[in-house]
């Protein structure tokens, strides 16, 4: 069943107020709602209908008077009086036989919830949709020590307590956890003076790993104070702490909920890189409290309203606590890798889109990413000062609301003039553009022509111009900058932009800093490459060029067979000896641009990607690395080697991820030896880790894998990586087998979405293992996706989307994996979720 966004109409009752109270069981607990209806005086009221899915309903009344609904699987409706009314009802749901992990269920013996996006009404009768926003008193009655909901603690006695939420909110950030956990308090004090307790709630044993979330949140309150002039709004904010959980994290007003594997951290158990993403996470959830929660969505459509501008914001924050433009380059990565991915094939969708049947398929990196990117344009063309005043007025004008892009656009139209009717296109138009360039030069004027094109996509066979910023600047034939940023409105199909009384011929820096997510198509030489890579003041673009350099080398050598270019690997070797340089950024420098994004490149030029062939060449090409400066590889591994106890600071990070960088390939001629030493003395994950991965990427490291199982068997995420490892180092025509192998292993457990994402992640995002000539890559995946659909249909339509760029490849292997789609389509009782997935990929 599709739903259109066209189709919106508002509710036709609204809620005053609802009670809520749980009888915790295992097996079979209660939950007795009492809401308070009234009309809706702006809809017509239609047939009273609410959501309500896998109840057993005891029983319901309406002011006081039993009735008997009709119900179906999606709800029930029941005659109403014509004014306001009381409604309650009684259910029984089973928390213990929930394996979709959505609704009310259990995790290591602890209750808690997922409700967004339409997980309530698997808890009780509900109008379950984001625009029915209101006051929720909720009692818990259970055995457990620790009882949470939302919003303030107002009594609890022996056996229960009782949460009143005094902020109207829809019921997705509905939250409940009960169990036997532990806290890590803390207090903040908010910048007019108030004082907010603060915890993290974990299951006994892992107190130590809450720390540095603490520190994070605290951060993140200070942040958002500071840059966006928002104050947190209850007594206390709990964070709690979940090993089986289908995402990252859920901002429940005043209760978030996160898997555990992007909260808990300590030096022993978690990486730098770990380190970095969870202080991300716990900013975005927390800064959704008023990004989300305060003004919500009006319905699933608006998903990027709340999730673009928080993933915008938690991009601002890491950047001001980290390095911008390391931040910025990791970004882009990221996008290119999941969200061109996606823009480019048969799941492609609109930032805002149009239809769905299944709202969890669209949680997206279009949706997330992109979303993110648009609003970083608008605040590039708007620039700063009007970008705070256009938010000042969302804030002011929609607090408490449940709102559309058309809002969110219309208080930067109306607090800066601009007419943004163009600009929107960006939410409705799916797609990557195609940005091509080519230049003149003439009298000391110098002119850039731009075109732009967006190929078509799924329902969308034509394409309007979109409004891209372009950052610019020019770098003289000397090195010097002759023209700072500046930064070009393109809004037409094709158009020129001139910079004129120029001495000399520049070179020019486009798209600085990512100014737009665009596929940029230019032909230059690697002469102009290497040249910015030395002279570019932009590191983005600095990056760029590298990175350029690199891809045409890996090109070349997959086209036919050319050794690894000299000079690239020349110009490498000056950019990781610049000590003036971030060893961060130095590190991205040296990482070669991936598998997937070398198979991305190939399609977009007419070719068939080879994975096999990719990854032979990237090996080779990583050979010719090490061959290639051994004496300043081995220097930089010393020369950034962190002395004294574990911090997981930018800094230090910075120094091991350029130090671990030179290790890897330092590993390839030594026979592992350093990786070794260095495994054995490791204090700390990140550098156990990488040793690890080193030793196994040679194919050597069997004794340490061993050994790191000895030592963390009992630590459920660092047995994740333990997964991921064999699988991402295996060879490409072991993969399969040795996923296979791992998924057998008795600390495998499909129903932990952890452990089947670090074993199945880990083959679906190593492309020459995964697209093995063999196919055993996509059978295995089929069989497990089979297996898991029945208990979890989200995560298993998550991971459906490894066969989105299905048609990239040979007859062979799209053969191979329509097959494996084929077969999934064909079980009869596959999840709507699932066949959502499916059917989109195979109507490529
Ligand atoms: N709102 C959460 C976040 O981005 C994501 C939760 C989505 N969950 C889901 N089952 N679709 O912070
Ligand atoms: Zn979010």
């Amino acid at each position: 069943q599709t739903i259109y966004l066209k189709d919106y109409t508002a509710p036709g009752w609204l809620v005053e107020e609802v009670h809520l109270t749980f009888r915790l069981a295992p097996e079979a607990t209660r939950v007795l709602s009492r809401i308070r209806f009234t009309p809706n005086p702006d809809a017509d009221q239609g047939q009273f209908f609410l959501h309500g899915e896998q109840l057993k309903l005891i029983s319901a009344s309406i002011d006081g008077t039993p009735v008997a609904p009709d119900i179906s699987e999606e709800g029930l409706t029941c005659a109403v009086p014509d004014g306001a009314f009381t409604w309650e009802a009684e259910v029984e749901i089973a928390p213990a036989k929930n394996f979709a992990l959505e609704g009310l269920y259990m995790s290591s013996g602890m209750y808690c919830t997922q409700c967004e996006a339409e997980g309530f009404r698997k808890i009780t009768y509900y109008p379950d949709r984001p625009d029915v926003m209101s006051v929720f008193t909720v009692r818990i009655e259970g055995d457990t020590p620790v009882k949470l909901s939302n919003g303030n603690p107002v009594a609890s006695g022996e056996g229960w307590a009782e949460w009143h939420d005094p902020w109207p909110k829809p019921a997705y950030l509905f939250a409940l956890v009960a169990g036997d956990l532990i806290n890590h308090p803390d207090r903040f004090t908010t910048m007019s003076g108030k004082d907010v307790e603060l915890n993290i709630w974990v299951r006994p044993g892992d107190e130590g790993k809450c720390a540095f979330g603490m520190e994070a949140l605290k951060k993140s309150m200070k942040w958002d104070e500071e840059v966006y002039g928002r104050e947190y709004d209850l007594d206390i904010f709990n964070i709690v702490a979940v090993d089986d959980f289908n995402m990252g994290a859920m901002e429940n007003k005043g209760l978030n909920i996160f898997n555990s594997s992007c909260v808990l951290a300590s030096p022993e158990t978690s990486t730098d890189a770990n380190f970095e993403r969870i202080e991300a996470i716990i900013a975005h959830e927390y800064f959704h409290n008023w990004t989300g929660n305060r003004i919500t969505c009006r319905d699933w459509f608006q998903l990027c309203l709340k999730e673009g501008l928080t993933v915008y914001r938690d991009s601002q924050f890491t950047s001001d606590m980290r390095s911008a433009p390391v931040k910025r380059i990791s970004d882009v990565i990221d996008l290119r890798a999941r969200q061109f991915r996606e823009d480019n094939g048969p799941l492609a969708h609109p930032v805002r889109p149009e239809s769905f049947q299944e709202i969890n398929n669209f949680y997206t990196a279009t949706v997330y990413e992109k979303g993110a990117e648009v609003i970083g344009m608008l605040k590039r063309l708007v620039g700063d000062e009007a970008y705070s005043k256009a938010l000042d007025l969302y804030f002011e004008r929609h607090d408490g609301q449940a709102c559309t892009i058309e809002d969110w656009l219309a208080v930067f139209q109306e607090s800066t003039g601009r007419d943004l009717s163009q600009f929107k296109r960006w939410y409705s138009q799916a797609g990557t553009p195609r940005l091509h360039v080519s230049e003149t030069w003439e009298d000391g004027t110098f002119t850039l022509h731009f075109r732009q094109e967006t190929p078509p996509t799924p329902g969308q066979p034509d394409k309007a111009p979109q409004v891209l910023p372009i950052a610019v600047g020019l770098i003289g034939p000397n090195g010097d900058e002759v023209q700072e940023t500046t930064l070009l409105e393109m809004t037409e199909a094709e158009q020129s932009f001139s910079f004129s009384g120029l001495g000399a011929r520049p070179v020019p820096s486009i798209l600085r800093e990512f100014s737009a997510p665009v596929i940029l198509h230019r032909d230059t030489d690697n002469a102009e490459r290497a040249f910015l890579l030395a002279h570019d003041t932009d590191p983005y673009n600095r990056w760029e060029a590298g990175r350029t350099l690199a891809k045409q080398a890996l090109l070349r050598m997959i086209a036919d067979g050319a050794e690894a270019d000299a000079g690239y690997l020349g110009a490498l070797a000056t950019l990781l000896a610049d000590e003036t340089l971030d060893p961060a950024f130095r590190a991205l420098a040296m990482a070669l641009p991936s598998e997937d994004d070398l198979a991305q490149t190939l399609h977009e030029s007419g070719h068939v990607p080879d994975p096999q062939r990719i990854w032979e060449k990237r090996q080779e090409m990583r050979s010719a690395m090490a061959e290639a400066m051994p004496d300043l590889l081995a220097n930089l591994y010393a020369a950034h080697q962190v002395p004294g106890e574990y911090q997981p600071d930018a800094g230090p990070a910075a120094a091991r991820s350029l130090a671990n960088s030179a290790l890897a390939l330092l590993s390839r001629r030594d026979g592992g030896d350093r990786a070794r030493a260095q495994f054995a003395e490791a204090d700390n994950m990140t550098q156990q880790l990488a040793a690890l991965s080193c030793l196994l990427s040679i194919e050597d490291g069997q004794t340490e894998l061993k050994a790191f199982y000895d030592q963390w068997h009992d630590d459920r995420l660092v047995m994740d990586k333990w997964f991921s490892l064999q699988v991402a180092y295996a060879r490409p025509d072991q993969m399969a087998a040795t996923t296979e192998r791992l998924a057998n292993h008795l600390d495998f457990d499909m129903k932990n979405p952890n452990r089947f994402r670090a074993t199945f992640g880990a083959l679906t995002m190593s492309p020459a293992g995964f697209h093995h000539a063999s196919g055993a890559g996509y059978k295995l995946l089929a069989d497990w996706l089979i297996k898991l659909d029945p208990l979890n249909p989200q995560t298993t339509a998550r991971v459906c989307s490894a066969f989105q760029s299905w048609t990239r490849y040979d007859a062979d292997r799209q053969a191979m994996m329509r097959e494996a789609l084929e077969r999934m389509a064909a079980q009869p009782k596959l999840s709507p979720d699932t066949r959502e997935m499916v059917t989109r990929i195979l109507n490529a």
